[in-house]
C-alpha cells in the first residue's frame, strides 16, 4: 500500500443528523493530503448522506460500511447486500471482533462476507485479533488486514508497539493488500504505528470531527 490508511469506524454512534455535523465541523478544518488515504465508516443510515457531502465538497475522502451481509440479494430480511454498500463504498470492515463475540460471527459467515464484497468490488478490511483467525480465510491476498488485539479495543491501552511490530512481522508473511494496526489509538501514539503498519483504524477518537483530524495530521 503507498498511502497510510486511516480509518474511523463510529460503531453504533450517531444519527444521520449528527453523522452530517461531524462532517460539516470536520471538512472545515481537513486539508487534502496525498500521501494519505482517509476513510470513514458510519452506520449504513449515513452512509447516503455522507456521500453527497462528500461529493458537494470534492474531498478525496471515501466511506467504508462497518459489516456487509454473507448472503447476496434477496429474502433476507434485515441483511445489506455489498451491491447495496457498492453505492457509497470504496472498503468495508469485515470480522470486527465485536461481531464475532457479540454476534457469534463465524469463519464461514466471514468468508462469505469477503467472497462478496470482492464480487463487488469493495475492498474489505478484515478484523483480526489473533493471527489464527487467518488461518481458515479464503481470498486473503484481497483483503487488507487491521490487526486489534482483544484488550486493546476502547480500554485506553493500545499494545507496545514493539509487540504490535512482531505481530506484523508474522502478518506481513500472509500475501494481503496491507496491514493495519488498531486498539486505542489517539494522536499521541499513532506515530509509534504508522512508522511501521500501513495505517490505522480508529474506534473511540474517531468521534470527535477535531481528535480524529489530529489523529491524521499526525499519522
Ligand atoms: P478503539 O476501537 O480505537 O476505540 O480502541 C478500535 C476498533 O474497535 O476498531
Amino acid at each position: 500500500m503507498k498511502k497510510v490508511l486511516i480509518v474511523g469506524n463510529f460503531k453504533s454512534n450517531k444519527t444521520e443528523k449528527e453523522s452530517s455535523e461531524w462532517f460539516e465541523k470536520f471538512s472545515e478544518n481537513y486539508q487534502q493530503n496525498f500521501e494519505k488515504e482517509v476513510v470513514i465508516c458510519p452506520s449504513f443510515t449515513s452512509l447516503s448522506s455522507l456521500s453527497k457531502l462528500i461529493e458537494e465538497k470534492n474531498l478525496d475522502i471515501f466511506l467504508g460500511a462497518q459489516d456487509v451481509s454473507s448472503f447476496e440479494e434477496g429474502p433476507f430480511t434485515g441483511e445489506v447486500s455489498a451491491r447495496q454498500i457498492k453505492e457509497f463504498c470504496k472498503y468495508s470492515l469485515v470480522g470486527h471482533s465485536e461481531r464475532r463475540e457479540k454476534f457469534s460471527e463465524d469463519q464461514a459467515a466471514i468468508n462469505g462476507k469477503i467472497s462478496n464484497l470482492i464480487k463487488a468490488e469493495i475492498i474489505p478490511i478484515l478484523c483480526i485479533s489473533e493471527i489464527e483467525q487467518l488461518d481458515r480465510v479464503g481470498n486473503l491476498e484481497n483483503c487488507i488486514i487491521a490487526y486489534e488485539p482483544m484488550h486493546a479495543i476502547g480500554t485506553g491501552e493500545p499494545l507496545d508497539p514493539s509487540l504490535a511490530n512482531d505481530t506484523l512481522g508474522k502478518l506481513r508473511q500472509k500475501k494481503s493488500l496491507g496491514v493495519l494496526y488498531g486498539g486505542s489509538v489517539d494522536s499521541k501514539n499513532i506515530s509509534n504505528y504508522t512508522s511501521s503498519f500501513d495505517g490505522i483504524l480508529v474506534g473511540t477518537d474517531s468521534l470527535d470531527p477535531l481528535m480524529f483530524l489530529q489523529i491524521i495530521n499526525n499519522a
